[in-house]
């Protein structure tokens, strides 16, 4: 982290950089994202270029709230007023119809656009010095592990390309839920630690009848039709380089089988004691504390020269989940993506 005036000329440099349609790289409460003019549809061309991002994945766009949303959205309906005063600055990405001054880049020629206010200072140092809306990815090569330090954007692009603002790591950990409203009703198509109950909640729909619909993470072979509804999701993986399995803790015999030889590394949920794995990633049992540290734990796994990553699966809640238990499911959905089960080959 830069001490304040360090910060305060770089966030200068930062906008500088931005409005000639260059690309920096910013903290957030959840991922560092890779970000540009969300106006400019060649600096936009640029950023999914240099993640190798499919054109058919829409990129969300950062504001500083309801009033610069309102420059890439066509209207505001009162359940994203609702939902932005409960969560915003936040973890929440709202899907709104577009403005037809977006870039059809940014909304990869849809008819909506994802827009999210970021809770992190440095995030919004930027915007109101911009003064404008920003598209902002996360920071890594498409379909790979999401950046929570600045040092895994600096790994991944030349300082040539992409100029990085250090804002420490990032508290969430994992990417922001996406909601949209469909009917009346809120559906999620990413999920995060801002979790279905809570938004139920927030719109005064918590009847349990109304609980909102989760789109399924589809596998990397393919998914449901619901995904179609978030076309990115798809092609997300979220994944390590070193193939990775699941698994529950009475199965570690089946883990050294599967690894062959290979030294494994482990990210357990603590007490774990086989005495064959290379290295041992201690997980925390909070919830929020494991999203925080998940993929710098995948990322220390993946550079640690194991042949196989193995991950505990977490105690995951059933039937309904309210309250912090909800960021499970986020985890559960982020686990699906970068592993795969043990015995699915
Ligand atoms: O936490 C986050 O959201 C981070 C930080 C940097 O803000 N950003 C991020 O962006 O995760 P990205 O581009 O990696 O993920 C955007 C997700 C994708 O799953 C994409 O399909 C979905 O949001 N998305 C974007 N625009 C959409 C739209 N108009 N309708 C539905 N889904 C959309
Ligand atoms: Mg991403």
């Amino acid at each position: 982290m830069q001490d304040p005036p360090t910060e305060l000329a770089s966030i200068a440099l930062a906008a500088r950089t931005l409005r000639s349609g260059g690309v920096v790289a910013f903290p957030t409460e959840t991922v560092y994202g890779l970000g540009a003019d969300a106006l400019n549809p060649a600096a936009v061309a640029r950023v999914f270029a240099l993640k190798g991002r499919p054109s058919i994945n829409p990129l969300i766009v950062h504001v500083t709230g309801r009033e610069m949303a309102l420059t890439v959205a066509q209207e505001w309906p009162p359940w994203a007023e609702t939902l932005a005063r409960a969560f915003w600055p936040g973890p929440l990405t709202l899907v709104l119809p577009r403005a037809g001054r977006v870039p059809e880049a940014v909304t990869a020629g849809g008819p909506t656009v994802a827009v999210r206010c970021p809770d992190h200072p440095t995030a919004l140092a930027l915007l109101f010095e911009f003064g404008g809306p920003l598209v902002g990815p996360s920071a890594n090569p498409s379909g790979r592990v999401s950046p929570t330090r600045a040092a895994h954007v600096r790994d991944a692009f030349s300082a040539d390309d992409v100029m990085v603002l250090d804002g420490g790591a990032c508290s969430a950990g994992i990417e922001s839920t996406v909601v949209r409203m469909r009917d009346g009703r809120p559906e999620i198509l990413r999920p995060g630690v801002i979790g279905p109950w809570a938004i139920s909640r927030a719109l005064g729909l918590d009847d349990g009848a109304l609980a909102p619909r989760v789109s399924s993470a589809p596998s990397p072979r393919g998914g449901g039709a619901e995904t179609l509804a978030s076309p990115g999701l798809l092609s997300e993986h979220y994944a390590p380089n070193t193939p990775a399995v699941r698994f529950e803790r009475a199965r570690w015999g089946r883990v050294v089988e599967f690894a062959a030889g290979r030294p494994v590394a482990v990210l357990s949920m603590g007490g774990f004691s086989a005495s064959e794995p290379a290295l041992v990633i201690e997980m925390p049992a909070d919830p929020n504390l494991y999203a925080a540290g998940l993929y710098a734990a995948l990322r220390e796994a993946d550079a640690s020269g194991a042949g196989l990553i193995a991950v505990e699966s977490p105690p995951l809640p059933t039937g309904r989940v309210v309250g912090p238990g909800e960021v499970w499911l986020a985890i559960a959905d982020r686990l699906r993506r970068a592993t795969r089960p043990l015995d699915d080959r």
